[in-house]
């Protein structure tokens, strides 16, 4: 069996590469061929383990992924997310390979938002505004920057320090010019971020907030938006105004957009929106069964809470590639 450390899952794959991968995931997932059984959480007195197992048989793929979200880690100085995928061989059913999976989980969510920019983000489209300046708004900026040309960043965090890091590290990493802000509550946080809004192409939330983390009414015509952050009922990132009028609006699963997001389980508990506000998932994109972005005047949506099939398509390339490259560590698990 390999072993493969965060840096080799890192250098193993290109995002342009996990772009392909997580459309091939996508498509299987949407046209019925991923089998992926809910995922099972297993409490403990401090934290939670998160078994999410699944098969995509015309990728060779099936494995599991183990999330283990511990929030008392912080006092330890532990990441609060840790995880890790294995998958086994579709033939013999030998485990093949042990992989970090928190990077992996970023990878292929920005992956995914970097489809749904294919699909949906204007091809002249030049500057993002992305709240949230963590792992997820990392990969989501490399997502976007591999399918459209940004030129200009700006990132917006609660803790300005952040925003800061965020800036100096992706800049440097990307070319991109990148404009760090506090997200807060003061009249000059709010009114750098209005004038971010009315500069965006793109906004990227990926955030843990329980409030919308921007007004939708300042989102110009044109305008795409992604939502990545709230995984949960009770967590919201875009506003219902915007949810409201967006010209389309489409998600990684509709199975889980529905049973998870807040962005949208909020809005529909108050009526405002009903079951067809979802146009249609992105898997639906990439097999031409439904179209994207028409015009340069439509304000477009993605919602992504996170699939199987995606870790499953994503973990398979990495697995591919690391064995191409002889990347990570070899173990006679039998020895
Ligand atoms: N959709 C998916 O597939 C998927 C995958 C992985 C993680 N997530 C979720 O994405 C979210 C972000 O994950 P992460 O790993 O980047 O977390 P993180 O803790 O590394 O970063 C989150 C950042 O958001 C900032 N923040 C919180 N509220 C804010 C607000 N109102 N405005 C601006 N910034 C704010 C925090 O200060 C922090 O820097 C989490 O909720 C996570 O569970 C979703």
């Amino acid at each position: 069996m390999l072993l493969l450390t965060r840096s080799d899952v890192k250098r193993a794959v290109t995002m342009a590469e996990a772009i392909e991968a997580a459309e091939a995931g996508l498509a299987a997932y949407s046209a019925g061929e991923a089998k992926v059984p809910v995922r099972t959480p297993v409490n403990t007195a401090g934290g939670v383990g998160l078994f999410m197992p699944g098969l995509i048989e015309s990728r060779g793929a099936m494995g599991i992924k183990i999330v283990s979200v511990f929030a008392g880690n912080v006092s330890r100085g532990l990441p609060t997310v840790t995880a890790l995928m294995v998958l086994n061989d579709v033939e013999t059913g030998e485990p093949l390979v042990a992989m970090e999976a928190a990077y992996l989980t970023a990878l292929r969510t920005g992956a995914a938002a970097g489809v749904a920019a294919k699909h949906l983000v204007r091809h002249n489209a030049r500057t993002a505004v992305i709240f949230g300046a963590g792992a997820q708004a990392r990969t989501q900026l490399l997502g976007l920057a591999a399918v459209r040309e940004i030129e200009k960043a700006y990132v917006f965090d609660t803790n300005a320090e952040a925003a800061e890091r965020f800036s100096a590290e992706m800049a440097t990493q990307i070319g991109v010019m990148i404009v760090p802000g506090r997200s807060g509550s003061s009249a000059s946080d709010a009114d750098r971020i209005a004038a971010a809004i009315a500069e965006a192409d793109v906004i990227i939330a990926a955030t843990t907030s329980k409030t919308p983390v921007f007004d939708g009414r300042l989102v110009k015509p044109g305008t795409h938006v992604t939502g990545i952050g709230s995984y949960a009922p009770d967590m919201q990132e875009l506003d219902e105004n915007l949810v409201m009028r967006a010209d389309l609006f489409f998600c990684d699963t509709k199975e889980g957009a529905w049973a998870e997001a807040g962005d949208l389980l909020k809005p529909l508990s108050k009526g405002v929106i009903a079951r067809d506000r979802v146009n249609g998932e992105l898997g639906d994109l990439v097999l031409g069964r439904r179209t994207g972005r028409t015009n340069d005047q439509q304000v477009t949506i993605y919602k992504g809470v996170g699939l199987a099939a995606l870790d499953l398509a994503t973990a398979k390339l990495v697995y591919d590639k690391a064995i191409k490259q002889e990347m990570g560590i070899r173990v006679d698990m039998l020895s």
